[in-house]
């Protein structure tokens, strides 16, 4: 984001004139890194400063990138219709409009969720073209067969023609009952459908890496915060 004046910044996140704006400095209600500012025409980074209007934190980010820890039970979408979704989730400092989940986990399935209001970040990630991988941690109703996993490491197409493109498995357990799986699209139910395509059921689903981003361990399940630049740099 490139700097911008502070006045101008400010009058496009806070429903005030910028004769208010110029009132507010004056009583010393806006903070820039920590002083109070006077001069509002300043150039700052709305994604790298820190603005407070009055102890608050002022949202000049052009864009939020959020990781959630999702549990089971909730939706990932922006209208729930009567369910709870992940935004439901989101403490009052992270939700602003326009935030949507990019890309969907079922409602029983757990971990990494990335809400984000940057479409064009979101669309990169989940397009299968870019190569994102998503690593999901599968637990099954029992072992995948040799067989099974070369099936989905070459690609699988059901009987109904869907096809699948070729997924990464490696069996967590000596019993092969917990596998990780890497796969870069995310069509409808995709794991459970691949692994019932080989025989098996998934009785427990978490993803927990998108693209070079590992889900924060210290976020427990149903928490969130916000991603920084590096970590986002990591996942595409
Ligand atoms: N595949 C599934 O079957 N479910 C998910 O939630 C994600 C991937």
């Amino acid at each position: 984001m490139a700097p911008e004046r502070l006045d101008k910044l400010l009058s496009k996140c806070l429903p005030l004139s910028r004769s208010e704006l110029k009132k507010a400095a004056r009583a010393g209600l806006i903070t820039l890194n920590g002083e109070a500012v006077s001069d509002l025409s300043v150039k700052v980074d709305g994604n790298a400063d820190s603005v407070l209007f009055d102890g608050k934190k002022v949202d000049t980010d052009e864009f939020l990138y959020i990781m959630l820890n999702k549990p089971k039970g909730v939706i990932c979408a922006t209208d729930g219709r009567g369910e709870k979704t992940v935004l439901d989730l989101l403490s009052d400092e992270l939700k602003r409009s326009g935030l949507f989940p990019a890309g969907r986990l079922d409602k029983d399935t757990t971990g990494f969720v990335l809400i984000t209001d940057d479409g064009d970040f979101a669309h990169r990630i989940l397009s299968p073209k870019n190569h994102v991988e998503k690593t999901y941690i599968a637990a099954l109703d029992k072992p995948v067969e040799k067989e099974g996993i070369k099936q989905l490491e070459n690609g699988i197409t059901l009987n109904d023609g869907t096809q699948f493109l070729p997924a990464k498995l490696k069996a967590l357990n000596d019993e092969k009952t917990v596998i990780e799986i890497k796969i870069c699209e995310g069509k409808y139910h995709e794991i459970k459908r691949m692994f019932k395509a080989v025989g098996c059921e998934v009785t427990e689903l978490e993803r927990t890496v998108i693209g070079g981003l590992q889900l924060d361990r210290n976020l427990k399940q149903g928490e969130a915060r916000l991603i920084t630049e590096e970590e986002k740099s990591k996942i595409d």
